[in-house]
């Protein structure tokens, strides 16, 4: 068997009604037991994306095979295999928690005592214990969200697409998701892709993360490399005791390997990747030269500075 788990080839999605071409011609191999973060802002395309990958939506043109095998969304391996929580809730309002669980279930033929273990423990999990007996109208927006996200992993599929799931999630919720979905993907060897505009969640949890803008993949890789590449580094301002020259520059210059060094005031401003680890070599080139150091501040790059440097623009904000 293969270990990619999802191909997509050439793929595009036009909008009938508004020509908006909202996935461009995309390309994207997704592995076995990755979590593979979609970054982007509104209207990249992210949602589309998931939706013609769960056959909700039909393409324009391209391919998207699944273990090998072109796409069938009727058949009954597809549906078992795939998992799908919306950007927007779905459930049956007028249905308690546990009702709603149950009858998702019950669709997908799981045997009565499996699925009731199967429910318990992401009521457990999603710390919806106490809330199964109200109905689904009832329930607060973030309680809707964790229900909505224990309905579309009720049949333990094998892919698992979250459209932006964490958003509305306390910080407990969002925690014991984070390692839900770690877990699920190491131990069982699944794939779950993610999008979110939040890049902290989308950095911290995926394997590899594709950046899309206007239905285009800018680039794929995992959030270290893409920091490497197209990040510009991280930002180190070093707080000095007493007046100094260049000569203390050009000493913190050599101190490690690719630093970008300038002097602004009483503060030594220096521009690396991984600037952490260099910390400790660029404090000793202060301190031999008998300066020290007040106070550091760093700025870490993240994938937002990637975003930027990639299209030019900022992640945030419509
Ligand atoms: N049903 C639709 N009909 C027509 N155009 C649509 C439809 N849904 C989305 N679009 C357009 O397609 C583009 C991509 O939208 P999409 O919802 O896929 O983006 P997204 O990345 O999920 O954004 P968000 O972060 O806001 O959820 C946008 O220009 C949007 O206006
Ligand atoms: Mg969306």
């Amino acid at each position: 068997m293969s270990e990619i788990a999802i191909q997509i080839q050439d793929l595009t999605k036009v909008y009938k009604t508004n020509r908006v071409k909202a996935v461009d011609s995309l390309d994207l191999e997704i592995n076995k037991g990755e979590i593979f973060g979609l970054l982007g802002p509104n209207g990249a395309g992210k949602t589309t994306l998931i939706r013609v990958i769960v056959g909700l939506l039909k393409s324009s043109s391209g391919h998207i095979l699944f273990d090998g095998e072109e796409l069938n969304i009727n058949s009954a391996k597809w549906k078992h295999h795939i998992g799908y929580v919306p950007q927007e809730t779905a459930f049956w309002k007028n249905l308690t928690v546990y009702e709603n669980l149950n009858l998702i279930g019950t669709t997908y033929n799981i045997p009565n005592k499996e699925l009731k273990e199967r429910i318990n423990h992401l009521l457990e999990g999603l710390y919806l214990v106490d809330h199964k007996k109200k109905l689904a109208s009832k329930l607060s927006g973030g309680m809707q969200r964790r229900l909505n996200l224990a309905m579309g992993m009720v049949h333990d599929p094998q892919i698992l697409l979250l459209d932006e799931v964490f958003v509305g999630l306390d910080p407990q919720t969002r925690n014991y998701l984070y390692d839900y979905l770690r877990d699920f993907a190491s131990k069982e060897n699944k794939t779950i892709i993610i999008t979110s505009h939040l890049m902290e969640i989308v950095d911290a949890l995926s394997d590899r993360v594709g950046i899309l803008d206007l239905g285009k993949m800018l680039a794929v890789d995992t959030p270290e490399n893409l920091k490497n590449t197209h990040g510009k580094g991280d930002i180190l301002e070093l707080e000095i005791n007493k007046e100094f020259n260049e000569d203390l520059v050009a000493k913190v210059q050599k101190s490690e390997k690719d630093l970008v060094v300038e002097k602004k005031d009483q503060i030594i401003l220096v521009k690396t990747l991984n600037a952490i680890s260099k910390i400790p070599e660029i404090l000793n080139s202060i301190e031999n030269e008998g300066f020290t150091v007040l106070d550091v501040k760093i700025t870490k790059q993240s994938l937002e500075t990637v975003f930027i440097s990639l299209t030019g623009k900022e992640l945030r904000g419509d």
